[in-house]
């Protein structure tokens, strides 16, 4: 009965990495399909090309670097833990452009100016606070080299934990989603805590932390690390019946790195 109640949001991750299916790590349990949404809305964004170094910071279960690994000169992909390192490279050892390394986004193990196209897409609201998100940015602008485009996504603009105090209580979740009408989130929850008690599959309990920011603000700090504003857009994603819809409480960021 694995049930596991982690302390960090990197802690997540460490046991994301041991779960069957490797899509667990772009930590949207069973949802493939809005993986390959938002893969397909960065692709759109970014327009990857031949000469392009492309860096994904948090790069989860790799999905998006593997989909473009052929139409790029190379694709690096970033994860906090040894635990996720692993997997993924043992996942995608045929593909020879494509490497993993093994670093947190407020201390990149790249030299500056490896990219000129960066990713860092749902990463900033796992951060601690506002420092580690401050050096972060730094980071992924000193990664990338002049010019270069950055694609900074699914930065949360409030707390989606607000006013949800079911802490790690999973009898208290199940009940806030039954008394919220999200019938199906209730019934998948329950099947998930059920599974976990009479099979092997973990349940990950994870901190109700998330770090939000003002998205006028957030613009501020990567200005002052040499970004210039592109677009920003309230980020998307689909419904049970695959349509695109808005999350409003994250928003997407596309900068160009103008100076050192
Ligand atoms: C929500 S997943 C998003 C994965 C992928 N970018 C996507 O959008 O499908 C968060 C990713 O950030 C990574 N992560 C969490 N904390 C991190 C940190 N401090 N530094 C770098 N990556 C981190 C996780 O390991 C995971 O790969």
């Amino acid at each position: 009965m694995p049930i596991i109640k982690t302390q960090t949001n990197i802690e997540v991750y460490k046991y994301l990495a041991r779960q069957k299916d490797i899509h667990f790590l772009s930590g949207r349990s069973k949802n493939k399909n809005v993986t390959e949404f938002v893969n397909r809305c960065i692709i759109d964004k970014m327009k990857f090309g031949a000469d392009d170094n492309v860096v994904d910071v948090g790069c989860g279960d790799g999905s998006l670097l593997a989909q473009i690994a052929n139409q790029v000169k190379s694709v690096t992909g970033i994860v906090p833990t040894d635990e996720e390192e692993e997997r993924l490279i043992s996942s995608y050892k045929g593909i020879a452009n494509l490497l993993f390394i093994k670093s947190r986004a407020d201390s990149i193990k790249c030299l500056n100016s490896f990219a000129n196209k960066t990713v860092c897409n749902g990463v900033m609201l796992l951060l601690t606070d506002l420092n580690e998100v401050k050096r972060a940015i730094s980071e992924l602008s000193r990664i990338t080299q002049s010019g270069g485009t950055l694609w900074i996504g699914e930065v949360a603009i409030v707390d989606e934990y607000s006013g949800k105090n079911y802490g790690k209580s999973i009898i208290k979740w199940l009940w806030y989603m039954l008394i919220n009408g999200d019938f199906l989130g209730c019934y998948n929850g329950l099947v998930k805590a059920l599974k976990s008690k009479f099979t092997s599959q973990d349940f990950i309990i994870q901190p109700k932390k998330m770090f939000s920011i003002e998205a006028d603000r957030f613009v501020e700090l990567c200005i002052l690390n040499g970004l210039e504003l592109i677009e920003m857009k309230t980020h998307l994603t689909i419904g049970i019946n695959g349509i695109p819809i808005e999350l409003k409480s994250r928003m997407n960021f596309i900068f160009k790195k103008v100076k050192s």
